[in-house]
């Protein structure tokens, strides 16, 4: 069907349905004009072998000047042709015209046409210059001449015309109708297939990567014996389908969730202990081997490390779960001020740049976590650059978002990882992170944190340009 003007459902069956009544229509026109045609030459020939040649006949008398012997017209319908050949001449030819006899003088075309005429009786169409076409029967005269009588046929021709406009006008007036009408009931009968498409439009719209998904009510389209009702019931099988795997999966989530939160609070309680061990034996008085020292100084650095994941793990978790966040105003250049402040106190060999507005900027809230999201970004640029690296914090406020940007000069992020930085443990180099203490957890915790407030993070990186752009609602 491809190519053709029409290509939906609806004007594809329109079409078809006008198109087989075009058809039928066709048939029958040309059936039954045909049929009349033959019916009306019957009539006529039935007419012309009633009239036995009679008025032919009586054209042999016409030289006799007598007017008792004028050919025989008595009878005859106006318009009717007689002639009468004689060893392949035509000495007499005549047409009846208002009841009397009106002679004709015959072309060459006219007599050879007459001459070959069989005399068997039967009807035989011929033209005659100056009648038309005339339908015409020959017998053998009682003195060997051939009488040739015709009647006109164009009261045939003019009643098929005829019935071939009514035809035209009947057959023209249907497909109207029908194309009109049929249109309408296509349309009536396909309306349950809409609901169907618009379902499956709804549902393919849908959220359902993550989280809890509700799903439409089952559609009421389900009648088995129709072909809607069957796509009907398929897709209300395939929705309840997708609903179990989806309660399914939610369920699962959820337990990896409740188990990742309860893992990374038991661990805080032990993880904490060993650290305090390790302080404490750290700060006894009096001489301790150099290697003893050492290994309690790793314990100590180990378990801060383990301490900060645990952490951060515990804090996806919890904002995985959608636990309610602080809802409370919150200074946004008030944070990057002091976490600016930080970073250049950790990181004096960069160079810490700000950019903000002349008016402070609010968000609504959890300061605590924004704040930590912030220190992040900025961990990140400090961390993962070369000293002398130039870093620029940005705040900008547009129509109804807040944008914070911190951009970098240093080598940037690698290509493959860019799509994926916000994932869980996500880090370029995983043998350097063993001993720079990073876990990749950052990024997505920035991302959790940002997202739980309604916002976006995104990130542009190029070596010499890395830029962070977090995005909030304007309180
Ligand atoms: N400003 C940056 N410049 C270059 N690379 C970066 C930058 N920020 C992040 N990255 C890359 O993205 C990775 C993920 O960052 P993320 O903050 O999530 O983890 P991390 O810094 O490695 O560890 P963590 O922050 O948990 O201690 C980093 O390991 C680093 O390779
Ligand atoms: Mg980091």
């Amino acid at each position: 069907m491809r190519g053709l003007p029409v290509r939906s459902l609806r004007g594809q069956l329109t079409a078809g349905l006008v198109t087989l009544l075009a058809l039928a229509c066709l048939a029958v026109g040309v059936t039954t004009v045909f049929a009349l045609r033959g019916f009306l030459l019957g009539r006529l020939d039935d007419q012309l072998s009633a009239s036995g040649g009679r008025f032919a006949a009586s054209l042999e008398h016409d030289n006799d000047h007598d007017a008792d012997n004028r050919p025989d017209t008595r009878g005859q319908a106006d318009a009717t042709f007689g002639a009468r050949l004689l060893d392949g001449t035509v000495p007499r030819a005549g047409v009846v015209d208002d009841a009397t006899d009106r002679p004709l003088d015959l072309t060459g075309s006219d007599r050879r046409a007459l001459a070959g005429v069989p005399t068997d009786g039967s009807g035989h169409t011929i033209h005659i210059t100056g009648l038309g076409e005339y339908r015409v029967a020959a017998v053998t005269g009682d003195d060997g001449d051939i009488l040739v009588t015709g009647l006109p046929l164009h009261p045939v021709e003019e009643t098929l015309h005829h019935l071939e406009g009514l035809e035209a006008v009947l057959f023209g007036a249907a497909l109207v109708v029908t194309g009109v009408a049929g249109a309408v009931w296509v349309r009536i009968s396909l309306h349950p297939l809409q609901r169907v498409t618009a379902r499956a439009a709804e549902v393919a719209g849908m959220p359902l990567a993550s989280g809890e998904v509700a799903m439409p009510e089952p559609l009421p389209d389900t009648d088995p014996r129709t072909e809607v009702g069957q796509v009907g019931t398929a897709l209300n099988h395939m929705l309840a389908r997708v609903e179990d795997a989806l309660s399914h999966r939610q369920a699962s989530e959820e337990r990896l969730r409740h188990f990742a939160a309860d893992a990374s609070h038991e661990l805080r309680t032990p993880v904490a202990n060993i650290r305090g061990h390790a302080e404490l034996a750290l700060r006894q008085p009096g001489p301790v081997p150099g290697a003893v020292r050492h290994a309690l100084e790793r314990i100590d650095a180990e378990s801060r490390r383990m301490t900060r994941l645990v952490d951060d793990l515990l804090l996806l978790a919890r904002l995985d779960a959608g636990r309610p966040l602080e809802h409370e105003q919150v200074d946004l250049t008030r944070l990057i001020l002091d976490a600016t402040q930080d970073a250049r106190a950790a990181g004096p060999a960069h160079h810490w740049l700000l950019d903000l507005p002349e008016q402070p900027v609010a968000v609504t809230g959890d300061s605590h976590r924004l704040q930590q999201a912030i220190g992040n970004l900025l961990a990140n640029a400090r961390v993962h650059t070369p000293p002398g690296t130039e870093v620029t914090v940005g705040l900008s406020t547009g129509q109804d978002q807040v944008i914070l940007t911190v951009s970098d000069s240093g080598p940037g992020i690698p290509e493959e990882l860019q799509d994926e930085v916000f994932g869980r443990f996500v880090r370029a180099d995983h043998a350097r992170s063993r001993t720079t203490g990073s876990t990749g957890l950052g990024l997505a915790i920035v991302h959790a944190v940002v997202t739980a407030h309604g916002g976006t993070a995104e990130v542009t990186s190029r070596p010499g340009r890395t830029t962070f752009r977090l995005t909030f609602p304007r309180s």
